[in-house]
């Protein structure tokens, strides 16, 4: 079984999960879901970012002791996930000891490797990014993300000397074409690679809420370090060697565009350094904006993505962020987007084709479901539909896959009213129109188990297939002609009852 790994990045537990940290874990989902559903043995890793001086400080304005605010907050985060469906495989959190001790291991890894050396730094530091920044990359004065002032700050802290990897890691992209999307993110790490690296200090004194460097407990390890770390030790790196050869170099890494460098840059060349191999892909997302701003706490304009699913359903809200945005883009969140998606393409669109083909075979063919016809005009709309989600999941697109999806439901929508089987009179060529619509449902359904399991779920059952949809695995379960005449076929509630704004 091929293996696919993926990560989310961890999330900072400072306050509750939102809408932007919720979009990037449902596009996970969706693609753990695909590959499972592709027959691979998945591993999808998400999980929460504990340590540093954001929630050092977020924990004293809480009045409690950081491990109590870590410990009231990251369930937070594992609940939101369950009510969103994530199917995730591990969930790490920053401070478990295994944890602990796959970072106190990769420290000494790249300090026996001669890359950690003491020295002293002075810099303008952003507590909400929790890096440095220089005067240049400065907007009047402040943190061009987070638009607030900078700190000054300096200690002697232990380095990593990142400028020694420059050439390794543009050799290494440059053996590993395509390893990050969208391609223009690619040239945006290189070019920054070739203006030079500088070392960054993988150590805080003025903290205590950090994993101890091993060598010099006076000094806890800088967040970034230890967070990046996440991916190896939740693994088996520092806890079980046989598992992380297992489960190492991971397929792909979901990062937010703001992470790259982290990602892209700090983190290959500390496992070059620590002589381990870099991940094999990196998939990088814009933001979700809400009013054309990134969400944050700072910012004030923060959406609960439980206040979503309320009112529209996990699968509504789930269809809504994964195809209203190109993954790689920035996206809008408004609730009117939101509303007329659902409405279009739910409840117009799969809503209501599914209960128009369970009521003409209620009325035409004794509710019982007909076959499919092998020369039907769907079939090579279905085998292109297939083709074409196929290769939008692959290639991290779950916008243009679902697309892809919906030209099958409204090809046979316009199928069915070019037919007007419900104004005609039983007849075999109506049991081959109605059984051409339900193998268009029944591929429609297991195309949406990634993005939708429930309803894909739901749609199986009402065309009367039994068992779970999401164990059928492509290629076969998809090709067309399948469809068993002579079952059950249930109109139920409507999927997607409309919404008015
Ligand atoms: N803790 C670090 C990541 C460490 S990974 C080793 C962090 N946490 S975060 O909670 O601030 O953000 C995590 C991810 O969520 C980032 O990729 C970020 O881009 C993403 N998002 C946070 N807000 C977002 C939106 N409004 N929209 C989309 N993604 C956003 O950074």
């Amino acid at each position: 079984m091929p293996r696919f790994s993926l990560t989310t990045p961890i999330y900072y537990v400072n306050a509750r999960p939102h809408l932007g940290h919720a979009y990037t874990t449902i596009v996970g989902d969706a693609f753990a879901r695909w590959h499972r559903l592709n027959g691979d043995d998945v591993h999808f890793l998400t999980g929460t970012d504990e340590h540093g001086l954001k929630i050092q400080q977020a924990a004293d304005a809480a009045g409690v002791s950081p491990q109590a605010f870590t410990d009231s907050i990251a369930p937070l985060f594992a609940d939101a996930w369950t009510r969103l469906d994530i199917s995730y495989d591990d969930f790490i959190r920053t401070t478990e000891e295994r944890h602990k001790r796959g970072v106190a291991r990769l420290l000494q890894a790249c300090y026996e490797a001669g890359d950690i050396e003491l020295d002293t730094y002075s810099g303008l530091y952003c507590v909400a990014c929790e890096a440095y920044f220089t005067e240049e990359e400065l907007e009047g004065g402040n943190c061009p993300v987070h638009k607030r002032p900078v700190e000054r700050v300096e200690e002697e802290n232990w380095f990593f000397r990142l400028s020694r990897f420059a050439d390794r890691l543009l050799d290494w992209y440059a053996k590993h074409p395509g390893c990050i999307t969208p391609s223009y993110r690619m040239n945006e790490v290189t070019s920054f690679i070739k203006q030079g690296l500088r070392d960054f200090s993988i150590s805080r004194k003025s903290l205590a809420w950090g994993i101890p460097i091993p060598w010099d407990p006076e000094q806890v390890t800088y967040v970034w370090f230890d967070a990046l770390a996440n991916y190896i030790t939740a693994v088996g790196y520092g806890n079980d060697d046989g598992a992380f050869v297992r489960n190492w170099p991971v397929s792909v890494h979901l990062i937010g565009k703001d992470i790259i460098r982290f990602h892209c840059i700090y983190w290959p060349a500390m496992l070059m350094s620590a002589g381990i191999e870099p991940p094999q892909h990196w998939a990088v997302g814009g933001w979700l904006l809400v009013g054309g701003e990134k969400m944050s706490k700072t910012t004030g304009n923060v959406v609960d993505p439980l206040d979503l699913i309320d009112d529209f359903g996990v699968d509504g809200f789930r269809y809504y962020v994964l195809s209203d945005t190109q993954y790689g883009n920035d996206g809008d969140f408004t609730y009117e987007g939101l509303v007329s998606r659902y409405n279009s393409d739910l409840a117009n669109n799969l809503g209501n084709l599914a209960a128009r083909v369970a009521t003409v075979v209620q009325k035409k063919c004794n509710g019982v479901g007909t076959a499919p016809r092998a020369d039907s005009p769907l079939s090579d709309i279905a085998r292109q539909a297939v083709a074409d989600s196929t290769a939008a999941w692959n290639s991290f697109q779950p916008a243009k896959a679902l697309e892809a999806t919906w030209s099958l439901i409204h090809a046979t929508n316009a199928f069915l009213e070019n037919h007007e089987p419900w104004k005609a009179e039983p007849s075999a060529e109506l049991n081959g129109i109605m059984g051409d619509a339900l193998e268009a449902l029944r591929i429609v359904a297991i195309l949406c188990v990634p993005a939708m399991p429930r309803t894909a779920q739901i749609l199986w059952q009402r065309i009367g297939l039994d068992g779970d949809v999401s164990a059928h695995r492509l290629p076969n379960s998809v090709s067309w002609g399948q469809y068993p005449a002579g079952h059950g076929v249930e109109k139920g509630n409507p999927l997607f009852p409309r919404k008015s704004l």
